[in-house]
């Protein structure tokens, strides 16, 4: 039999750094065997999207897919949820090929979400794993550009990874960053202060990390100083462009970010290539880079490539995209947990 999960029974069900360390191993597995993992594939039609994000975890016994579908309010400076659906995970048993878990909506990881804004959890979580590997292991100062949902789980979640003691806020409007401010002093115990300027964000920290709706770059290559590990997550799909949503892919990060860093990597390239995701496509097309020297997320957890070697370089990691290893792993851990704790709905 397998077990159908609702996210509203699994709240406290997984720590932060449990969910890390979930979504670690999905990755490492990606890294060993990236054959049974597809980049996230996704149909648009005007502001309606499907995504699906599917992948096997061959060290965990799982394999299958999450599925989500949204529609969407585009303006030239950004995007916004119109309407969303439900997630859902679909995850067999890779070994038995049995269906071992349906879950229904994103995890409920961070206390601070509202039930209309549980979407789009698990991001911040694969965020934390890259960051993790290239931020200087002694990061105390953050730029924190955003103030939204992705805005404050990547604050919590880059706490949990990080000795993090002051971050400075930047969103467009004023009200909006102090509001962040207020309301998540409650969750960590790093000094938090808005900042009327980008650049004001980003001078002088150890770590910037851009979890905005833009649509149009938000940090400049020459505001960065040696050391700095950068981490954003703005993607973009070429069907935007096609179907007119935006007039150029949209971009988090100016083409100065990638050509500074000593290190970039994507959770996917061929999810960039897929999808001639703007922030690596648009600069990759210019001849600043060739796509070898974009590592991945699975080769810097198993360990085939180097994260971080010293305190002065330039890193930068690009999150371009959930993928369905992270999400697969993150279920079995669920399941597990569920399983010993009696919840949820034999089908
Ligand atoms: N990589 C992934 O796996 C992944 C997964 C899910 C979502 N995402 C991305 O996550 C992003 C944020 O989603 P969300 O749910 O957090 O949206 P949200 O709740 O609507 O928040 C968007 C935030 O961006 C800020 N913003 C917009 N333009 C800005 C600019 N130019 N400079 C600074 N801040 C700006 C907005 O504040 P102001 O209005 O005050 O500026 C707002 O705080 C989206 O772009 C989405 O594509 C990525």
């Amino acid at each position: 039999m397998a077990l159908l999960l609702r996210a509203e029974e699994l709240k406290g069900i997984l720590s932060l750094d449990e969910a890390i360390s979930a979504v670690e191993q999905g990755f490492r597995d990606q890294g060993e065997a990236p054959t049974f993992s597809l980049p996230r594939q996704r149909l648009i039609a005007d502001d309606r999207r499907i995504s699906v994000h599917s992948g096997g975890c061959l060290s965990l016994g799982v394999a299958g897919t999450f599925i989500h579908y949204e529609r969407f309010r585009f303006t030239p400076e950004d995007q916004s949820y119109a309407g969303v659906g439900r997630r859902v995970y679909v995850v067999y048993e890779s070994e038995t090929a049995k269906l071992l878990t349906v879950i229904v909506g994103s995890l409920p990881l961070f206390e601070f979400d509202r039930p209309e804004d549980s979407v789009a959890t698990e991001t911040a979580i694969t965020s934390a794993v890259g960051t993790k590997y290239l931020a200087r292991e002694d990061a105390k100062t953050m730029g924190l550009f955003g103030t939204g949902r992705q805005a404050r789980r990547h604050l919590k979640a880059m706490c949990a990874i990080r000795p993090i003691e002051q971050v400075k806020v930047f969103s467009r409007n004023p009200d909006n960053r102090r509001a962040f401010c207020d309301l998540m002093r409650q969750h960590v115990n790093a000094e938090l202060r808005p900042v009327e300027t980008a650049q004001d964000a980003a001078r002088g920290v150890d770590l910037i990390v851009c979890a905005t709706g833009s649509n149009v770059p938000v940090l400049f290559g020459e505001w960065l100083h040696k050391g700095v590990h950068v981490t954003s997550i703005v993607g973009s799909n070429k069907e935007l462009l096609a179907e007119g949503s935006v007039s150029r892919p949209r971009r988090e990060l100016d083409d100065e970010v990638l050509v500074r860093a000593d290190l970039v990597v994507a959770t996917l390239v061929q999810q960039a290539i897929q999808d001639e995701q703007g922030d690596l496509f648009e600069p990759w097309r210019r001849g600043l880079f060739s796509w070898e020297e974009i590592k991945e997320l699975g080769q810097l957890v198993s360990g085939k490539v180097k994260g971080r070697t010293h305190d002065e370089q330039i890193t930068v990691f690009k999150q371009n995209s959930d993928q369905g290893v992270g999400f697969m792993a993150l279920a079995r851990m669920v399941y597990e947990k569920a399983r010993q704790r009696g919840i949820g709905t034999e089908i």
